[in-house]
């Protein structure tokens, strides 16, 4: 599958731009580390803008639905096993590096996005790691990221935390760059 055959599915199920924002913050992630680990970039890109093709119409079986959605298309089931097993209620392992850098760039991403909407220029380039670490121990701020998952994400990948973070305002900075080329952004 192609990133634009995954993103024409996504575009039949999703019309909120709070969620499009979102999968596309996901993807800058898992682009960044799908380059760094020599992914399959369609495979990669795909799987990042499918992972929450249900939320919107059935968020209470997310993300089964879009699983059933994806078998029905015969998507590569390592595609459909890392959307999976981006929900740690689905009970699914995350057993390829895919799965692991998914979940690992799922909520991180958007905790970063939110980091650079609250600065002075709104953007990722001035965004320091020490910054995001003090917004980390502000339990006020996007308070409904859970910390532990974002630790959990990066131990799973066998990286620091901090090197985590670097990796993905470095990834966010990059995507943001090139899709302001093409008049979209990750930003508000
Ligand atoms: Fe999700
Ligand atoms: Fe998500």
């Amino acid at each position: 599958m192609t990133r634009k055959e995954a993103m024409e599915i996504f575009e039949k199920h999703v019309t909120q731009d709070s969620l499009k924002k979102h999968t596309l913050a996901v993807e800058a992630g898992v682009r960044g580390y799908c380059k760094k680990f020599d992914g399959d970039l369609d495979k990669w890109s795909s799987a990042a803008i499918l992972h929450d093709l249900d939320y919107e119409k059935f968020p209470e079986k997310h993300p089964f639905a879009g699983a059933e959605i994806l078998r029905e298309k015969s998507v590569d089931e390592e595609v459909i096993e890392a959307i999976l097993g981006h929900g740690d209620h689905t009970g699914i392992p995350r057993e390829s590096l895919l799965s692991k850098v998914l979940y690992a760039s799922d909520e991180l991403s958007s905790f970063i996005v939110a980091c650079a909407l609250v600065r002075p220029s709104k953007s990722f380039e001035d965004l320091k790691l020490k910054s995001v670490k003090k917004k980390l121990k502000d339990k006020a701020f996007a308070k409904g990221v859970d910390r532990d998952i974002l630790q959990r994400g990066a131990d799973e990948l066998g990286i620091d935390l901090d090197d985590h973070i670097k990796n993905m305002i470095e990834f966010l900075m990059i995507r943001e760059r090139e899709l302001s080329s093409e008049g979209e952004s990750l930003l508000g």
